[in-house]
């Protein structure tokens, strides 16, 4: 199958209508959509994805009244303030599902991921379509999520017919998601809204159970985002055991030590998380296609968004 790749919202909305798989653009990751009532769409998401059934997809809404309407039977107060000060955006809400919402989207649990994204072509394809869509990232399942139309390409070309081609991403993490629980919030999946913005919505924010490795629900498998060549943290190897001259380098703002400069990506010299983390993904597929035998990260600052980037990276590493 040829796959088109152009910025063509008309083309897209045809393919979707046809029942067919899109990739498309959001702020975060590029995602790997279906419309949400078709449901052997959505059988195909998982099919070319190789991801596993437990594991649910969430929906992307052009708009809170297609939200509220079509998707989720209620958006308590606190989910609502959450919805009003970060949508359009990268927030990814847990709410109780409506009945058209497929079990197979859900997995069999009665909420639904929901989440209108922060992308203008993205917006414009859900309100021609005037459905949601379901879309997770669009990569294979456990691989590092595309933040450009040519990652997605690299991995899903040929398999699906369109490409919408919305630029990279400007985030370059997947959405932060919240569950409400009362007037607790609970941050299920660590992004660029971070548990400091959080604090003014709500006095209880629980991040207790983030990394579980028996996840509640959540596709929060311990082995995630993972290239395919093995990857270590500084720290946690001995990095005169490993062949350095063999050896790819990622760090945050400044060289590793013992690997030589040649062979390493900084991926914020002037010391930005933001940045660091819209490049994160993109140096991990460049590394991964290099002539490196393996990949030598570390660990992020631990405060704000360094969490998330850690989050991500700790799931990426090769145990052993
Ligand atoms: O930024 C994003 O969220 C991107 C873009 C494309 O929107 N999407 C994304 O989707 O990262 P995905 O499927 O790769 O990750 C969504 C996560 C999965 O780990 C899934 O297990 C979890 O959300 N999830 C989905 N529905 C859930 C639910 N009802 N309860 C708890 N977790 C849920
Ligand atoms: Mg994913």
């Amino acid at each position: 199958m040829d796959t088109l790749i152009n910025k063509d919202t008309d083309a897209a909305l045809k393919f979707l209508n046809d029942g067919k798989l899109v990739a498309v653009p959001t702020e975060t990751v590029y995602g790997l959509a279906a419309d949400y009532r078709n449901e052997k769409a959505i059988q195909r998401i998982f099919r070319v994805k190789k991801r596993p059934a437990y594991d649910p997809l969430i929906l992307h809404a052009s708009d809170i009244q297609m939200i509220e309407g079509d998707l989720v039977k209620e958006i308590p107060g606190l989910a609502k303030e959450l919805a009003e000060a970060f949508w359009p955006g990268p927030l990814t809400l847990i709410l109780p599902k409506k009945e058209n919402v497929s079990d197979l989207i859900t997995s069999g649990l009665p909420t639904v991921g929901v989440r209108i994204p922060g992308h203008p072509l993205l917006l414009e394809l859900i309100k021609k379509l005037d459905r949601a869509l379901a879309a997770p990232s669009a990569n294979p399942f456990g691989y590092i999520s595309p933040t450009s139309a040519e990652h997605v390409e690299a991995q899903l070309g040929g398999k699906i017919p369109m490409i919408l081609d919305g630029g990279p991403a400007s985030v370059g993490l997947e959405s932060t998601i919240l569950a409400i629980e009362g007037s607790k919030i609970k941050i299920l999946r660590r992004g660029i809204i971070e548990e400091e913005q959080l604090k003014a919505f709500s006095g209880q924010i629980i991040t207790s159970d983030i990394s579980s490795s028996r996840p509640e629900a959540p596709g929060m498998l311990d082995k995630h985002y993972s290239p395919r060549k093995n990857l270590f943290f500084a720290d946690e190897i001995a990095v005169e055991k490993i062949n350095a001259q063999n050896s790819g380098g990622i760090s945050f703002s400044e060289y590793l030590e013992g690997i030589p400069h040649e062979n390493q990506i900084i991926l914020s010299p002037e010391k930005s998380l933001e940045i660091a983390a819209r490049r994160l993904y993109a140096a991990l597929r460049e590394m991964d296609q290099s002539r490196f035998r393996q990949i030598v990260t570390e660990k992020f600052p631990e405060t704000g968004l360094g969490l998330a980037i850690n989050d991500r990276l700790k799931r990426a590493v090769t145990r052993k």
